[in-house]
């Protein structure tokens, strides 16, 4: 088996002048959507409505299926995309595996985005976050087999690794089922992926709307001034999803190779010469975040711009002829460890926009 991304991919990277530039990174309808009709879970949240301007805007999906619980977001949505046919709604909780099944009916492609993301919130309410991301997780399998869905590849997260927080942990556990789901299919076709990235740069509760608060008081408080985090953005991910979808085979942990940034050096980028407070390290959070452990490196192939996780389970082909590099013994890819950094011109590159500076 071949696992080349196209070329696209190759302008991923952060860290140069290519960074903010759109048409850099993609070009051309990709005929992977050309007739399908696709649905994304959480599809009003942050990456929902990214994928959803993309897909519609430069693809030429039959449709597009949004699937979220609430009919604010889902109106506020709708206005946005006015008069585009192609958009089509269905409110449902992916705890309810009937809703799924019905919404799924006649889907090729489902991009699995919905969960609830806020650490504390799921330490204070961890059956909810099982529910949501672990139950949830599960029925969009069920569902997506029943219905004989082509390709589900759900969004995972860096927390998801060596996870010390109940929403790492239910992230981990979702991933589990996603590339093990693949053992559940029987002779059907429906084949299912895992992206896994870091913190999104303008997505809906990100750190940066928060610092752009804390700069008119002149004081921002960081946690921890050793800590380190990966970026990207909503664009970058979106790009991703959609490369992703097309290379998978089912059962690899997509994970891009993206920059780091020290908080403090966030900080300092958004609000110069601002006081910067440290307050400690909160519960559930930890200095640099992982994105692959030296276990997952001894199965894990490594390309130009992206690794590929392969699945440890007999139903996973190898290539045996492929030219593409193994990682070495003890690799591991750690935000505070990364090759690629994310200075304070590239940091304001990326939120140069306006709508990045709001949470939304
Ligand atoms: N943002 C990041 O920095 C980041 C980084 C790595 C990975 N991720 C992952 O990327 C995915 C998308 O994140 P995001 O930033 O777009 O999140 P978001 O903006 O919070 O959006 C979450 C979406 O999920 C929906 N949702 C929540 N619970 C649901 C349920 N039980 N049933 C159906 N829909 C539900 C929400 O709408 P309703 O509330 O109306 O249902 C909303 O549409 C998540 O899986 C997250 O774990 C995010």
């Amino acid at each position: 088996m071949q696992l080349e991304l196209p070329l696209e991919l190759g302008k991923f990277k952060m860290g140069d002048a290519q960074l903010s530039d759109r048409e850099e990174i993609y070009r051309g309808v990709n005929p992977m959507f050309a007739g399908k009709t696709v649905l994304v879970t959480g599809g009003t949240g942050s990456f929902g409505k990214k994928f959803a301007e993309i897909v519609l805007r430069e693809h030429e999906p039959k449709s597009l299926r949004i699937f979220s619980r609430g009919e604010l977001l889902q109106l506020q949505m709708r206005e946005q995309f006015q008069g585009d046919g192609r958009l089509r709604f269905f409110i449902g909780d992916v705890r309810d595996k009937e809703r799924l099944s019905r919404a799924m009916n006649g889907v090729d492609i489902v991009v699995h985005a919905a969960a609830l993301k806020q650490v504390p919130a799921c330490e204070y309410n961890p059956l909810e976050a099982v529910r949501t991301n672990i139950d949830g997780a599960a029925n969009v399998i069920d569902a997506a087999i029943d219905n004989e869905v082509e390709k589900v590849l759900a969004i995972s997260t860096d927390k998801a690794v060596w996870p010390v927080n109940l929403y790492g942990a239910t992230k981990l556990v979702a991933e589990k089922l996603f590339v093990q789901g693949n053992a559940y299919t029987g002779g059907r076709k429906t084949r299912f992926s895992v992206v896994r990235y870091g913190n999104v740069v303008g997505s809906r509760g990100s750190v940066i709307p928060l610092f752009y608060e804390q700069r008119k008081a002149g004081r921002i408080t960081v946690t921890d001034d050793r800590m380190t985090r990966f970026w990207l953005t909503l664009e970058q991910g979106v790009y991703f999803v959609i490369n992703c979808l097309e290379q998978m085979k089912g059962g690899e942990i997509f994970v891009p190779k993206i920059p780091s940034m020290r908080i403090t050096d966030l900080a300092e980028a958004i609000a110069p010469g601002a006081t910067q407070e440290v307050i400690g390290i909160r519960a559930g959070e930890k200095l640099h975040e992982c994105l692959l452990t030296g276990e997952e490196a001894r199965h894990t192939r490594e390309f130009d711009t992206y690794f590929v996780v392969e699945p440890e389970h007999p139903f996973w082909k190898k290539d045996a002829g492929s030219t593409v590099k193994s990682l070495p013994e003890g690799f591991e890819y750690s935000s505070n460890s990364n090759d690629l950094w994310l200075s304070a011109e590239d940091l304001l590159a990326l939120i140069g926009s306006p709508d990045l500076r709001q949470v939304d």
